[in-house]
């Protein structure tokens, strides 16, 4: 078992990898408990929740809506929770940003924590403290920065993730290998098969250490002014191939990852060599790294991204594996290279 702390500004988060969900009452405080989970997680699950009144919201994307969680805050108003109480979310990252964002707001805020039970959300979404929620097609646009208490990953709940889920947490802790750690990055070309298989020794290393990253991202730059920025390698032109065509978010991250080596490597950053391993190393994770798409439609999308600015936008690109560049890129420069790599997206 390793933990990990995040230090934030309004409190500090502690990370727990390899506990098992039984013993999660070790971890609660002595307050009234609520739990917010999902109807998948609960299915498999509820069995070895603590003891506690939980909300079950129907699984998936859908239910991260402002109207749609209303019934939540009514449900803890009817059952009498109050500012001392206190709300665990157990599920994937839909469930832990909705449960965080419910806490956060609830009469000006109760604490929370959470139980982590898919790869993405172990490795990238309850890890950082961003909490939110859609409105009209915007993703997480309402939300807050606000840390749980604990986070408890038990790699042994994965067992019970579909395929195409786990593979979407593969891309995020390839993401955290390319921006930080060229040693992390053999060590995930090596340990591939081991981590597809679910060996969970193997597993709670690799978990533990892709949250370290992110959890030395987030203690710098909570808040995204500077260095938190890097987390977004791959997802700026991954976020346009999602909206464009709502192909999963870890599958269109490991095409935007794919765009920026291609655009590193256009511009002498990496070599050819590099790229291809960083291709191979997707392909044996089972992600796409291509598609059939006309990339002039997904620079159009992109060109409407919420963090582009004026006339540009920026890109996090490599200057060698795990050495990340944060670059300014011109729409029209950018434009060009679209243009004149229309062959792949
Ligand atoms: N807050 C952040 O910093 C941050 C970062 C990345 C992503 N996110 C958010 O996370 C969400 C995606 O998270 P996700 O990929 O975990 O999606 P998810 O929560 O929808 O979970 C994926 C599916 O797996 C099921 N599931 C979860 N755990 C399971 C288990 N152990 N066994 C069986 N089924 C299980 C869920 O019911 C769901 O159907 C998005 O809304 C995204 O915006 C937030």
């Amino acid at each position: 078992m390793e933990t990990i702390v995040i230090e934030g500004q309004n409190g500090n988060s502690t990370i727990i990898v390899d506990e098992r969900i039984e013993e999660v009452a070790k971890y609660l405080p002595k307050k009234k408990l609520f739990i917010i989970t999902d109807k998948n997680v609960e299915n498999h699950y509820a069995t070895v929740f603590p003891e506690a009144p939980f909300f079950s919201i129907n699984p998936g994307e859908a239910s991260k809506q402002l109207g749609y969680i209303e019934s939540i805050y009514r449900w803890l108003l009817e059952n009498n929770a109050h500012r001392n109480s206190f709300i665990l979310g157990i599920g994937g990252g839909v469930v832990c940003d909705i449960a965080g964002f419910v806490a956060s707001t609830y009469m000006r805020g109760v604490e929370f924590g959470f139980v982590s039970t898919s790869l993405l959300s172990q490795v990238d979404a309850s890890v950082g403290g961003k909490n939110g929620v859609d409105l009209d097609g915007y993703k997480n646009i309402i939300g807050t920065i606000n840390q749980p208490r604990f986070v408890l990953c038990d790699p042994r709940l994965l067992k019970t993730l579909p395929h195409e889920e786990l593979v979407n947490g593969f891309a995020e802790m390839v993401k955290h290998a390319l921006i930080s750690d060229v040693k992390l990055f053999e060590h995930l070309e090596y340990d591939c098969n081991d981590l597809l298989q679910l060996n969970q020794r193997i597993l709670s290393s690799h978990i533990a250490e892709s949250i370290r990253i992110k959890a030395r991202v987030v203690t710098a730059d909570e808040r995204e002014s500077g260095i938190r920025k890097l987390l977004n390698f791959g997802h700026t032109w991954g976020h346009a191939v999602e909206t464009l065509t709502g192909i999963s978010h870890g599958k269109a991250v490991s095409i935007g990852m794919e765009f920026a080596c291609r655009l590193s490597m256009k511009k002498g950053l990496i070599s050819n060599r590099e790229y291809l391993r960083v291709i191979n190393l997707l392909q044996s994770f089972g992600l796409p790294t291509c598609m059939n798409i006309e990339p002039n439609k997904v620079f159009n999308v992109l060109e409407k991204d919420k963090k582009r600015n004026a006339n540009s936008i920026d890109f996090v690109l490599l200057r060698g594996i795990g050495v990340p560049k944060i670059e300014t890129m011109d729409f029209e420069e950018l434009k060009k290279f679209v243009q004149n790599n229309n062959d792949e997206t």
